[in-house]
């Protein structure tokens, strides 16, 4: 077991380890002086471990309530938040109880932001399922829900009060959600470990997932490098846009795809690519680079054809809504483990892309 503890505008801990979620009340019990717990979660995440974590919490002597939505993305809009904040109001929880998000991305992310909003904030505690949850959205704060018009468009920071990362929990992780988390492990690795890169090349899907001691170890290297950039700036006005490596073409990416037919992971994936083969044919990284990354992204079943040019996925970008009015952040690496913010024009960046096509 291992414990990273997160100094942001809140201090947390953030606990990797096996078999946590049958001793969850315990852990909450350190953190939480609340009566009650209202457990956030989906239908398919509740069936594999919400008996249990309800009974883990009632053990400590918390009242439990529970709510269940249906998974997926589709779920993560307002009007989802709606039904949870009536269900808070429903069951009397108050500003001195807790929230426990129970799951992947969607149900954290949804989960922290009626902890940022209702009752003007209360406190909430997350237990990450996924792969992608524990080693990126469960640590850093940032919360929130859908619009038609876009991802995460309305939300809020608000940091949890502990994260438990069960890698157990990780047994019934459908392949290829635990691909999709492996897109943002390798992202890691190549803005700011080569370490965890290099330790990444000795594995694949198959024998990492099978090494629960290696796993648990490359869980916890991606907390520690996230839990650096949330504290070097929490906000997102600098170090932290370094997460978006790859991020900027694979959104434009997904949206090519309407969401569907390509995960995140290779989205993302082919993000990293691509940009990396703008930086390196201009010398901006070392040699070599790009070959490093593909051959890391195959052993992760991460690579797959994507159909539009650069100079589509460029246009496309002109649309960004992490734009800076002309101006657009664009993440590079210069080499394995070391990266870089460029600010460009929008224009510019066209003109970098198209060129390759
Ligand atoms: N997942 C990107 C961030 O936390 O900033």
């Amino acid at each position: 077991m291992q414990k990273i503890t997160v100094t942001a505008s809140g201090k947390y801990d953030v606990i990797i380890g096996r078999g946590l979620l049958a001793d969850c009340g315990k852990y909450v019990r350190e953190v939480s002086s609340a009566v009650k717990l209202a457990v956030i979660t989906d239908d398919r995440v509740d069936g594999f471990h919400g008996e249990k974590v309800v009974k883990a919490l009632e053990s400590e002597g918390f009242e439990v309530c529970k709510f269940v939505f249906p998974h997926g993305e589709q779920s993560k809009t307002p009007e989802t938040l709606l039904k949870i904040w009536n269900f808070l109001c429903e069951n009397n929880i108050t500003r001195s109880d807790c929230l426990v998000a129970l799951g992947g991305g969607v149900t954290g992310d949804m989960t922290g932001f009626a902890a940022a909003s209702y009752l003007r904030g209360m406190d909430f505690v997350q237990f990450p399922t996924t792969l992608l949850a524990q080693v990126d959205s469960s640590v850093g704060g940032k919360t929130g829900v859908d619009l038609p018009g876009g991802k995460n468009l309305v939300g809020a920071f608000k940091q949890p009060k502990l994260v438990l990362c069960d890698i157990d929990a990780l047994d019934t992780l459908p392949e290829e959600f635990f691909i999709d988390g492996m897109g943002e492990v390798v992202k890691h690795g190549m803005i700011k470990s080569a370490k965890l890169f290099e330790k990444l090349e000795k594995y694949d899907l198959k024998s990492l997932r099978a090494d629960k001691e290696v796993l648990e170890d490359v869980v916890a290297q991606n907390i520690s490098i996230k839990r650096d950039v949330v504290q070097a700036d929490e906000f997102d006005r600098g170090e932290r846009m370094k997460l978006n490596f790859g991020h900027t073409l694979g959104h434009s990416i997904e949206q090519y795809y309407n969401y569907t037919g390509i995960t995140h992971g290779q989205a993302v994936a082919a993000g990293m690519r691509m940009i990396t083969q703008v930086a390196e044919s201009h010398g901006i990284a070392e040699a070599g680079t790009l070959e490093r990354l593909k051959n890391c992204l195959d052993l992760y079943r991460l690579n797959v054809p994507i159909e539009p040019t650069m100079g589509q996925l460029g246009a496309a970008c002109l649309n960004d809504k992490k734009r800076f009015g002309d101006d657009i952040n664009i993440v590079v690496c210069c080499d394995i483990g070391a990266s870089m913010i460029k600010k460009m024009h929008v224009q510019a960046f066209l003109a970098l892309l198209s060129e390759q096509d």
